[in-house]
């Protein structure tokens, strides 16, 4: 049986943290925290509205978490200068090893992106990285109208991947859509990208845990 992936894109593939240097020149030696606490509040945002069903979708979740995180640290953010960075976050760089590792995948199992992010964003971040050309397809939780880690979207990627009954894998660095996967019947390989941060404590583990991609294709072919 073939193992379908889908790979998470921001914090997996792509760095959302990669806004700290665009945020130098707005937020000097904060530049980090702010950026840290702009990617909370997007993801905290959309949580809200898949609880909410009120659904918007992932670019306005990021427009209201930055106007957010700049107002938390007192820093104004003129609306020319807000739109500069929504431009710069569908450029975001990507982790050194999401490159390699797709073009090594790419031919042996079907490789899906999976986000919360819109298709349009999808394909401008994979797209700026050269990632793009390396992927089966995009799979956008906005066909549902809703986000990770609502079981629909996990139940939806098993359709839009093509995988329906056969073995779905999700790449992810986030714990939280690990844990969503596994909780709808998913595998979910944990990327533990920062070893400082420890798993959730929760009731379901990951179906294994990495350092970074280039150890997947190892931890692949032990599943068979
Ligand atoms: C994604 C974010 C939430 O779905 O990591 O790409």
């Amino acid at each position: 049986m073939t193992i379908h992936l889908a790979f998470d894109v921001y914090g997996t593939l792509v760095d959302p943290q990669g806004m700290a240097d665009h945020l130098r020149d707005d937020c000097g030696e904060r530049a980090a925290a702010v950026s840290r606490l702009w990617r909370q509040k997007q993801l905290e945002f959309s949580f809200r509205r898949g609880l909410m069903r009120d659904y918007a979708d992932f670019g306005t979740c990021t427009r209201q978490a930055l106007r957010t995180a700049m107002s938390s640290y007192g820093i104004d953010l003129a609306r020319a200068r807000e739109d500069k960075l929504m431009q710069a976050y569908l450029s975001l760089p990507a982790f050194a090893d999401a490159g390699p590792v797709l073009k090594e995948l790419a031919g042996e199992y079907p490789c899906f992106a999976f986000s919360n992010g819109t298709p349009e964003a999808l394909e401008q971040v994979l797209g700026a990285n050269d990632l793009l050309d390396h992927l089966d397809g995009l799979v956008s939780v906005d066909a549902v109208r809703s986000f990770k880690p609502d079981p629909a979207v996990y139940a939806y990627a098993r359709r839009a991947t093509g995988a329906f009954d056969q073995p779905l894998c999700l790449v992810s660095s986030n714990a939280w859509d690990v844990i969503g996967a596994r909780a709808a019947g998913l595998m979910a390989i944990w990327v533990q990208r920062d070893l400082d941060q420890p798993f959730d404590d929760w009731e379901l583990a990951p179906s294994a845990v990495i350092h970074g991609l280039q150890a997947l294709p190892e931890v692949l072919e032990q599943f068979g």
